[in-house]
């Protein structure tokens, strides 16, 4: 299964400024791809190519690969027809460190210019893991695939507009009961068409290894 971390923003001034401008087009053709992804009008690579400072996109060599940058966060897809940007984001977690014997914790801030917002349609707030003295796990809130509806993951809607987020984790929670089977936990924003729960999440480390492309942050000594 092919996964990526995704978060979606609308454009919300984006409309206004195309049509305040559109006779104002530059007339030199400036670059409008990066690597295989198409930089549309009113993005541009350059700051002549582009409405406005916050549609400035980044087309960097990273490694091997080309990629395309908002800010600091990296550009999967755009569309202005939707008014939509899918970028890659950075997962909150908390894993249990079995040589140390204590946690790893990586905290996770956002914030976006006044031209875009989180999505509230498309994106929901996951939270994967288990409470540190939990529910005991009887057959009815046992975890499912499929389900994020409590048992061993959550979901919260996102009001709209939101352009900052926080996510952090309770200081002096204690996973030293649960780490063989629970090894780490997640807190992350993202499309909810993007995210099937399975129970894999939460006895090993593949959700986060298969959206972190290589970043690791937090460790379970594995
Ligand atoms: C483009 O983005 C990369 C990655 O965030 C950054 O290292 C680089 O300095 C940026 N370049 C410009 C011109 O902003
Ligand atoms: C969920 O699916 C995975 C395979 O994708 C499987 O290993 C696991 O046992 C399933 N969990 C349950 C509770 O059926
Ligand atoms: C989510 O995964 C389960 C198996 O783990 C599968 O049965 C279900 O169809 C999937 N749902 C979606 C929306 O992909
Ligand atoms: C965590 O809990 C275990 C026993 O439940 C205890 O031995 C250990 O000292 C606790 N660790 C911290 C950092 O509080
Ligand atoms: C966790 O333990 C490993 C040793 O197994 C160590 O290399 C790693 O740095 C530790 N992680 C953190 C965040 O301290």
């Amino acid at each position: 299964m092919k996964f990526s971390q995704l978060l979606l923003l609308g454009l919300l001034a984006m409309w206004t400024f195309v049509a305040s401008a559109a006779a104002e087009i530059p007339a030199a053709k400036a670059p409008t791809r990066c690597g295989n992804i198409d930089v549309p009008y009113p993005f541009g690579l350059d700051p002549q190519c582009a409405i406005h400072g916050d549609f400035v996109l980044n087309c960097s060599t990273v490694g091997r690969d080309t990629k395309l940058f908002l800010y600091n966060m990296e550009v999967i897809k755009v569309s202005v027809p939707d008014g939509k940007v899918w970028v890659k984001t950075l997962i909150a977690c908390q894993c249990y460190n079995q040589t140390t014997n204590s946690l790893s914790i990586f905290n996770v801030w956002m914030s976006l210019p006044s031209t875009y917002a989180l999505s509230a349609d498309d994106n929901k707030v996951i939270v994967i893991g288990w409470p540190s003295s939990g529910p005991a796990l009887d057959k009815q809130n046992a975890p499912k695939n499929g389900s994020c509806s409590g048992a061993g993951c959550c979901q919260a809607d996102l009001p709209k507009g939101v352009r900052q987020y926080d996510s952090f984790f309770q200081e002096g929670y204690n996973t030293s009961q649960i780490w063989r089977t629970s090894p780490c936990n997640y807190i992350t924003v993202m499309e909810t068409a993007a995210f099937n729960f399975s129970t894999t999440y939460l006895t090993s480390t593949v959700f986060y290894d298969m959206t972190t492309h290589g970043n690791r942050l937090c460790w379970n000594g594995g």
